[in-house]
C-alpha cells in the first residue's frame, strides 16, 4: 500500500505546532507496519543547513497556478526510516515564519498543485494522498476537477485529516480564477458563508474527512466547536471519522531523554523527584519537595484555557502552597497576565515566554501536575506527553483530552478533569489534585499509572491502515 501523506508542517524538518508531530511520527509507523508512506512538504527556508545538506535533488519541474508557471524544484530526504519530499520555490517558501503572510492561499495552491503535479516524476504513484487541514485542501479539490481523469492519475484516493477547524483558508471569491486556477462551476464545492472556504472544498471533495480524536469528531458537527462548518459536516458525516493521535514515545522517553535533568522510568520513577528540584531551581523557585508544581506549556491562547486560568489564578496562589512552571507565549492579555502574576509571587511562579522544547521537556519531568484546560483540543499532545513523563494531567473534557485523561476519582483514572468551560470547575480540579498531592502514597501510585498509560502510535496507525484499506477496495 502506498500513501503520500501531505503536510505544511512536519518534524523534523519544520514545526510551528502538533501537525508536525504527527507529520513526524504517523508515517513512521505506518512505515513500520509495511505501509510505504512519503511525506511531501514545502522546503522552507527556516530549515536548517544541517537538514539541506542531506537532501538530494531529484527535478525541478513547472507548476501551474491559475495563469502563472511557476518553478517547483523537487528534493528528497530520509528521516526516521521516512522518505520526505520536499517542494522548493523560494519566493513561496523562502520566509522567517510558516504562516501568516498575505498571500498564505497562493502560496498553498502552489504547493498542493506541487502534490499532484510531481507525482510522474518521482516514481511513485500512492493509492492514498493523505492531507492535512486548510493548507493542502486544495489537493482533494484539484484532484476531483482537474486530475482524476487524467492518464497516471487515475484511482487515487484522497483523505482530510482536521487538526483544527478554526483554520479554513477562507478567501475572497475573486481569488477562485485567478489564483486556484478553477472555473466558476466549481463554485458550489468550495463557496461557504459568501467565501472561497479550502477546508469546505476537502470535505466535500475528499474520500474520507478524519479528525484526531472520536470525541472531536462529535464535537464539530455541533456549532459550539464547528466554526461555521457544522452544517457541511452534518451532511458530509458519513465520511467523517475520529482517530485518535498517539506521540512518538521513543522521542519522549523519560529514560532516555538527553534534554532533562535525570532520567527515570516507570519501573524505578526515584530521578522524578531530583528533576523537580532542578526544575525549581532553573525557575528560581524556592527549591521544595512537599510543594506541588503545576506545569503550563502552551501557546497562550484563549482556546488554551487561559481566561479560565485568569480567572481563579490569583486565589489560587494567594491561598494555596503550590507553584507554576509557565512556559509559552501567545497574546499579549495573557503574556501580560503570566508577567503580572510572576512579579506578584516571586516565589510561586516561574515564567518564560517562547518556545525552548528543551525547556518543555524540563517541565514535563519535573512538574508534579499538567495543567491544560482547553476551551477546545482536537487530540492535544501536550497532556499525553505529560504522562509519559509522570506529570499528572488536569485537562477539561474536550476532544482528544475527554478521550486520554480519566478522572482519578474512580481510583482507576490518570489524572483531573472538569466538563464545563467555567473557571470554578477547573478550580475544583485543581483542588481535588491538590489535596490528592497531599497524600504521599496515594500520589506515588497516580504517577505511576500515569507513567504506565500507552499512548504510542499503535493502535491509531491500525486503524488510519484499516481506513486506507477500506478505500482502496471501494
Ligand atoms: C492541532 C490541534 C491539537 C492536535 C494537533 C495534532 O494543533 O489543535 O489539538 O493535537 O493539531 O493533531
Amino acid at each position: 500500500m502506498k500513501v503520500l501523506y501531505a503536510a505544511s508542517e512536519a518534524l523534523p524538518f519544520a514545526a510551528s505546532g502538533g501537525l508536525a508531530d504527527v507529520a513526524g511520527s504517523l508515517p513512521q509507523a505506518l512505515k513500520r507496519r509495511r505501509v510505504d508512506c512519503r511525506v511531501v512538504m514545502p522546503l522552507y527556508g527556516t530549515i536548517r543547513n544541517e537538514f539541506r545538506d542531506t537532501m538530494k535533488f531529484i527535478t525541478s519541474i513547472m507548476v501551474p497556478v491559475s495563469w502563472r508557471r511557476q518553478y517547483c524544484g523537487v528534493f528528497e530526504a530520509k528521516a526516521g526510516g521516512v522518505t520526505y519530499y520536499l517542494i522548493d520555490n523560494e519566493y513561496y517558501f523562502k520566509r522567517n515564519t510558516l504562516y501568516g503572510h498575505y498571500d498564505d492561499g497562493e502560496r498553498y495552491a502552489f504547493f498542493s498543485r506541487a502534490v499532484l503535479e510531481i507525482l510522474p516524476h518521482i516514481d511513485f504513484k500512492p493509492d492514498i494522498i493523505h492531507c492535512n487541514d486548510w493548507q493542502t485542501s486544495l489537493v482533494p479539490v484539484y484532484y476531483t476537477t482537474n486530475y482524476g481523469s487524467r492518464e497516471g492519475y487515475t484511482g487515487i484516493k484522497t483523505i482530510v485529516t482536521i487538526h483544527n477547524i478554526q483554520y479554513q483558508g477562507k478567501y475572497g471569491k475573486d481569488i477562485l480564477g485567478d489564483v486556484f486556477g478553477l472555473g466558476e462551476e466549481t463554485m458550489s464545492l468550495v463557496e461557504f458563508g459568501d467565501c472561497v472556504n479550502l477546508m469546505k472544498g476537502a470535505i466535500e471533495c475528499a474520500n474520507k474527512v478524519t479528525t484526531v480524536s472520536n470525541t472531536y469528531a462529535e464535537e464539530i458537527l455541533d456549532p459550539w466547536f464547528s466554526h461555521g462548518l457544522d452544517p457541511i459536516l452534518k451532511a458530509r458525516s458519513y465520511k467523517l471519522s475520529g482517530i485518535l493521535n498517539g506521540i512518538d514515545t521513543k522521542n519522549y522517553d523519560p529514560e532516555t531523554d538527553k534534554d532533562i535533568f535525570f532520567n527515570y522510568s516507570a519501573k524505578e520513577p526515584e530521578n522524578k523527584a531530583k528533576n523537580k528540584a532542578a526544575l525549581q531551581e532553573l525557575f528560581g523557585l524556592p527549591v521544595k519537595e512537599e510543594t506541588p508544581v503545576i506545569g503550563i506549556v502552551s501557546r497562550l491562547v484563549s482556546h488554551k484555557g487561559f481566561d479560565l486560568i485568569k480567572r481563579v489564578m490569583w486565589e489560587v496562589l494567594e491561598t494555596t502552597d503550590v507553584q507554576l512552571a509557565v512556559l509559552g507565549s501567545g497574546d499579549w492579555e495573557y503574556e501580560s497576565f503570566f508577567k503580572e502574576i510572576a512579579a506578584a509571587f516571586p516565589e510561586k511562579v516561574g515564567l518564560r515566554l517562547g518556545f525552548v522544547p528543551d525547556m518543555a521537556r524540563k517541565i514535563y519531568a519535573g512538574s508534579d501536575i499538567f495543567l491544560m484546560p482547553s476551551k477546545s483540543e482536537p487530540c492535544g499532545l501536550s497532556q499525553m506527553v505529560a504522562l509519559r513523563y509522570g506529570s499528572v494531567p488536569i485537562v477539561r473534557e474536550t476532544g482528544g483530552l475527554k478521550d486520554t485523561i480519566t478522572d482519578s476519582g474512580d481510583g482507576k483514572g490518570n489524572g483531573f478533569t472538569f466538563k464545563s468551560y467555567d473557571a470554578y470547575d477547573m478550580l475544583d480540579a485543581i483542588r481535588r489534585a491538590l489535596a490528592a498531592y497531599s497524600d504521599k502514597k496515594k500520589w506515588a501510585t497516580l504517577v505511576k499509572r500515569a507513567l504506565k498509560c500507552d499512548n504510542s502510535w499503535g493502535k491509531s496507525a491500525k486503524e488510519y491502515i484499516a481506513l486506507y484499506e477500506s478505500l482502496i477496495s471501494e
